[in-house]
Formats: C-alpha cells, structure tokens, sequence
C-alpha cells in the first residue's frame, strides 16, 4: 500500500501536488478515505490523463464530415423491408438461442442522468405509468416473458442473465432498489452489478479538480469503460461459466427496449455477425442521437456533435435523410469478441472530451458552483469497438415500436417523461387494436390508434405480452 510520501512523490511528478493542499486541515478520517480515493488512481498514469485531457480539449473539434459515407442500405437489414418468412427465422434463431441459455442482456447504467434531474439512477424512474411501473420493472418483466418465451417454444426452462453495469454514483442505490423489489422475481444469482472505473475531471490547464478538501472531483470513465470493466470484474468469465455466447447490450433509458430480442439476436447470428447495431430512421437532420456510417470505409458511430449541419442535412434523390441510420444504443456482442476486444483492442479505444461544469474547491477551501463549463471528463464509448469487429451489422427497426429515450425532465420538447410514458402506451393500444380490440374514450366512442400519443389509457404487462402476442 502506498504511503503518504509515495504518494506525494507521485502527484509532484505528474504536476498534481495542489491536490494535497488542503491536507493539514483535514481530521484522521478525510485523511484515511482521502487516502484510500489516491491509492486507487491510476498514478503511473496520471501526467499523460491529466495533459492528454488539456490538449484534447484546447484542439478543434474533430468534424468527420470529410471521411464518413452511409452505410450502404443493402448492408442494413430491416424490420420493414424484410419479409414475414425473414423476420420468422430470425425470430426463431433468437429464441432457440435464448432456449439454449446462449443469451444475456447487459445494462450501461452507470451514468449520471444529469439532463433528467434526478439524484437517483434513471432505471429507478417511474414516468407516470397506469401501473406505475419503473424502467428497472419493466425491463426486468420483459426478461422473465422471453425466458417464458423460448422456454415454450422449445420445452425448456432458461435463463437470460442481466449483467449491470453502474458507477460509483450508481451501484449502491441499485442494488437496494434490486433488493427492496425482490429482484423483480428474477433469480438474484442471475442478476450480476459490477462497477465500471471513475477517472479524475481536470481543468482546461491540466489540473485535477479538488470537488471538497479531501476528495477529487471524479467522472465514469464513459460506457465505453465497460470493456475494462468486463475485465476488472471478471464478466467473460463469468458469461463462459453461464455458456452465454451473445450479448444484448443496452442503454437504460429506452423506454420500448426489447430485451434479449430474439429478431435482432437472431438477425445477428444468422449473418455470422459478431457486433452489430440497432438504428431508426433519423426523425430530423438535428435530432440527438449518434449515426451508424462509415468512417474511411470502417463502420463506425459518430456522434452528432461530430459533423456539421450541413453534413447532417444531405438528403438523397430520394428525399431520404443521406445519414438516416440513428444509433438507439442496443448492440449485439458475442463473447469470442468481447474476448479479443479485452485482450487486443481495449487499449486502443478513443478518447473523448466532454466540457462540463464541475462543482470545485476555491483556494480558500469554499465549495464553487460554476455557471459556466470549467472542467474536462474524458470518456469511452461503448460502440467505438465497432471498427474492429471481423463482421458488423446493421438492422433497423420501427422507431414507434423499439425508441422512446428518457433523457430530459418535462417541459423539454423531446425525450421526456411524458414523451415515454405515451410511446408505451400508444404501442399497446396498437397492440389491442391489432389483437381485435376496439378503443373507446369515455363517451363510448371509438378512438383511433395512434404512432406516438395513446388514443386511450391503457397499458397492458410485459409478463403478458413482449411483443404483442
Ligand atoms: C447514447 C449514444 C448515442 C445514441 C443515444 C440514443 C453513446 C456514447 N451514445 O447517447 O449514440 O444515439 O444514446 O439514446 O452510447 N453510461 C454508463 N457509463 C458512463 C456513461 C454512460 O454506463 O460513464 C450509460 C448511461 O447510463 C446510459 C448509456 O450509457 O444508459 C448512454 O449514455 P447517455 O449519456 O445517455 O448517452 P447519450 O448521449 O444519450
């Protein structure tokens, strides 16, 4: 264990000694657990984090535009253009794989949910349903109907476990959450949290930010830290162990997210893939989300911050968006893969800066809130693994039946609790409506279904219906 002189070594040499400035002021238990947050820095590390961050962030921005190009739309396959023979083959594939225990899901829930609002984990959100139902409880319910599912279908009892990946900010208060719901009904054993690294925020000179006397301002390493994370904690192993050979990895705020879904799982394997990307049509040339193209000929994602308008903008003869293909953050993954990426390619993954306002401590030891950006997280994503996949897809589903993201509080004009809540209940009004049912509003008059807004209140369980059967 490294001693407090180590210690002080190391943060000299990497141009970090004001982060001890405040040391004589501390009592013995900030000293211990201040301690305790240094000795888990990556130290040998630290210069190249802190100047890489400063230089990252002081160079323009990097626009891609000059080397992207679409992915070719006979590379992408489709929920609408493909036929019902397809779509039942994958379908199929998927759950035979999901009947084998080949199948688990994996939650990016490790970040902090900033633009929502909440000082709790965004899968602990209720957005108003009829049953009230979190995202956690509807993700979990949807895992216990496709086990039902492919059990079924193939006489089997299966399990699809739930990997979890959260943060410092977000493991303690999801494990009570898990434990104070009984896991959902879900076996615990198969429900597996692990924590990805935090990384120190530094200023726009290069200094690690002190957020109180004794305690470093720290940021998740992004989801794409998961791929350390998977190694830290053991995960691959612990998949070789289950035989789960495919990943379903998503991120947490979806509120139409299929788990485990046996199209897209079965889509994948059929094409001999292992990594590929979930997208929807973009709705508008600005909307918020990253689009699945090419980048020097490499499928690849790019975020929207990372091309002009003008790129964003370019319709073809069609009319059609030129860069339509929207990531929704639901990836597939096979562990032979994940094995390569954790051995060969984690190293290489980007690096990329985010400006953000980090609360700090001034010189006099007053805690600052700054109203202007002030600091640099740096962060992986999960998808920038892509490029090096030996056989990546694509598939594209209906944005009505599998996209609806939770990512800002009510009165945004998108993404929103509302905007959620009414994206589910539209689907399963048009679920009714398809199974024979006829909606009527309070006066008994017939009430049309709808894409986006439920003609009427009515929700109905995943352990019922997973896909509207
Ligand atoms: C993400 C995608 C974007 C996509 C959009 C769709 C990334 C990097 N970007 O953007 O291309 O169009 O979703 O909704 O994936 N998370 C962690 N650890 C972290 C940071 C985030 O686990 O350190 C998790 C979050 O909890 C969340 C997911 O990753 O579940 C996505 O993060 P978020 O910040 O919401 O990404 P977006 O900017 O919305």
């Amino acid at each position: 264990m490294l001693a407090l002189e180590q210690l002080k070594e190391c943060l000299q040499s990497s141009g970090q000694e004001h982060v001890l400035q405040f040391w004589p002021e501390l009592s013995e238990e900030q000293r211990e657990s201040f301690l305790q947050q240094l000795r888990v820095l990556d130290l040998p590390g630290l210069r190249r984090h802190c100047e890489g961050a400063a230089r990252a962030a002081a160079a323009p921005a990097a626009r891609l535009d000059q080397h992207i190009e679409p992915i070719p739309a006979e590379a992408i396959g489709s929920v609408q253009t493909s036929d019902e023979t397809s779509l039942e083959h994958w379908r199929n594939e998927g759950l035979l794989q999901i009947s084998k225990n080949h199948v688990g899901v994996l939650l990016l829930a490790g970040g902090q949910g900033t633009r929502l609002g909440v000082p709790y984990p965004k899968g602990m959100y209720n957005v108003g349903l009829p049953s009230n139902k979190t995202l956690y409880e509807i993700q979990a319910e949807r895992i216990h109907r496709i086990q039902e599912l492919a059990g079924l279908k193939h006489g089997s009892k299966c399990t699809v476990p739930w990997y979890i990946m959260t943060s410092e900010f977000t493991l303690a208060p999801t494990e009570r959450f898990f434990k104070e719901n009984n896991y959902f009904g879900l076996e615990p054993s198969n429900i597996i949290m692990f924590e990805q690294r935090m990384i120190p925020a530094v200023t726009f000179d290069g200094k690690i930010i002190l957020q109180g006397k004794g305690k470093i301002a720290m940021a998740p390493d992004g989801n794409g830290g998961l791929y350390q994370a998977l190694v830290d904690n053991k995960v691959l192993e612990d998949m070789g162990k289950k035989g789960v050979e495919y990943l379903h990895v998503y991120c947490v705020d979806n509120i139409l997210v299929k788990m485990a879904d046996p199209v897209f799982v079965g889509f994948c394997v059929s094409k001999g893939a292992d990594c590929g990307a979930k997208v929807v049509k973009k709705v508008s040339p600005a909307e918020q989300v990253g689009v699945v193209c090419r980048v020097q000929g490499v499928a690849q994602v790019v975020e929207y911050s990372e091309i002009q308008p003008e790129t964003a903008e370019l319709r073809g003869p069609d009319g059609e968006l030129v860069y339509s293909a929207g990531n929704i953050c639901n990836h597939f993954l096979t562990r032979a893969f994940l094995l390569d990426v954790s051995e060969t390619f984690q190293s290489q993954l980007k690096q990329h800066v985010a400006i953000k306002k980090v609360p700090f401590v001034d010189r006099c030891g007053n805690l600052v809130k700054p109203t202007k950006p002030n600091g640099i997280k740096m962060e992986k994503f999960v998808f920038d693994i892509f490029p090096f996949s030996r056989k990546f897809v694509v598939f594209e589903v209906k944005r009505e039946d599998e996209f609806s993201p939770l990512k800002n509080a009510d009165g945004a004009v998108v993404d929103t609790p509302t905007t959620a809540r009414n994206s589910l209940l539209a689907q399963h009004c048009r679920w009714a409506t398809a199974a024979g049912a006829t909606l009527l509003d309070v006066h008994g008059n017939p009430r049309v279904s709808a894409e986006d807004s439920p003609p009427v209140q009515f929700e109905i369980s995943p352990l019922v219906s997973y896909f509207g059967e």
